[in-house]
């Protein structure tokens, strides 16, 4: 995991983040980028901005981008392309996670097996797949999985190494429930607002709860890690840690756990840190 990365967080501020992507620069909104911006030489030299609120915003481009282009988080490879709803395909501050769970995970000392719930392009996948795990890769959306796919190939993950679910994320956890499968690690990275591939709404504060009644029963007898990702208002991580426990130990009194979270920090280059959501990390045994 030595390898450099190709991402950085350049500055914030005045609501817009400027970021490196491999050789590209991009402007993109962000509305926790609060206050001044502290390096305005820098965004001068953008390649390309995102204008407009997120949903009826359009990308314009200083000069010709590619369709897409690599970028690496540590030894990851992710595809990157403009997309719609000011999306690049990574979520740069996932990256702490992904080296946390593959610190966890090698702890083990076995390949694992995992589930990755709203997995998009899949930045978790291919992180605990290049260690040798095994991954069940679920997301609702078509387009994301196929991402994902390009993902896969640019790390030369083996065929099997990935199974790929297109699906909702409960309906997929409920019925793994009924076939009494079992995953020895859990990522969820629920939206606060989401789809299922038939259109049925995914809602936070009302699908959470039972979504995570499932994982708890789809853990393995001795399990490595799970994490769970949160981005509504509502969101902390005493509310997580609350939840979580409750279900963990209604579903077993013995097991033995252990939280971190926070804020989900993204870090700029000068140090200053943006926060983009609550993260919660749980660590099963000794
Ligand atoms: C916040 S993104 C995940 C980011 C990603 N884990 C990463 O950091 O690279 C949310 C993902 O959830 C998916 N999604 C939304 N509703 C869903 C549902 N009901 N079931 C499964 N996936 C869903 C979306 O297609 C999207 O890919």
């Amino acid at each position: 995991m030595n390898s450099p990365s190709s991402y950085s967080l350049l500055d914030f501020g005045n609501a817009e983040r400027l970021e490196q992507w491999g050789e590209f620069r991009l402007i993109r909104p962000d509305p926790t980028a609060t206050g001044p911006r502290i390096h305005p030489a820098l965004w001068a030299d953008a390649d390309a901005v995102y204008e407009g609120e997120k949903g009826k915003g359009i990308w314009t481009h200083a000069k010709p981008l590619p369709d897409s282009w690599l970028v690496s988080f540590d030894d990851i490879q992710l595809v990157i392309k403009l997309a719609p709803y000011k999306h690049t395909g990574a979520f740069p501050e996932q990256q702490l996670n992904w080296q946390w769970m593959r610190e966890r995970a090698k702890k083990t000392g076995r390949p694992l097996s995992v589930l990755n719930l709203f997995a998009y392009t899949g930045g978790a996948t291919m992180a605990l797949a290049k260690d040798g795990h095994k991954v069940t890769h679920v997301d609702s959306s078509k387009p994301a999985i196929g991402w994902a796919k390009e993902n896969a190939i640019q790390n030369n993950l083996p065929a099997d190494a990935v199974r790929w679910i297109l699906e909702d994320a409960a309906v997929f956890a409920e019925r793994e429930h009924k076939r009494g499968k079992t995953y020895d690690a859990i990522i969820l990275d629920p939206p606060a607002f989401g789809h299922s591939p038939t259109g049925k709404t995914w809602k936070v504060e009302r699908d959470l709860a039972p979504l995570l009644e499932h994982c708890a029963a789809l853990l393995s007898s001795a399990p490595s890690f799970l994490v769970l990702n949160g981005y509504a208002r509502n969101d902390t991580p005493d509310s997580f840690k609350r939840l979580l426990t409750g279900i963990l130990r209604t579903q077993n009194a013995d097991r033995k756990f252990l939280f971190e979270g926070g804020n989900l920090l993204l870090k700029a280059t000068d140090g200053r840190e943006l926060s983009t959501g609550t993260v919660i990390r749980c660590s099963f045994g000794a």
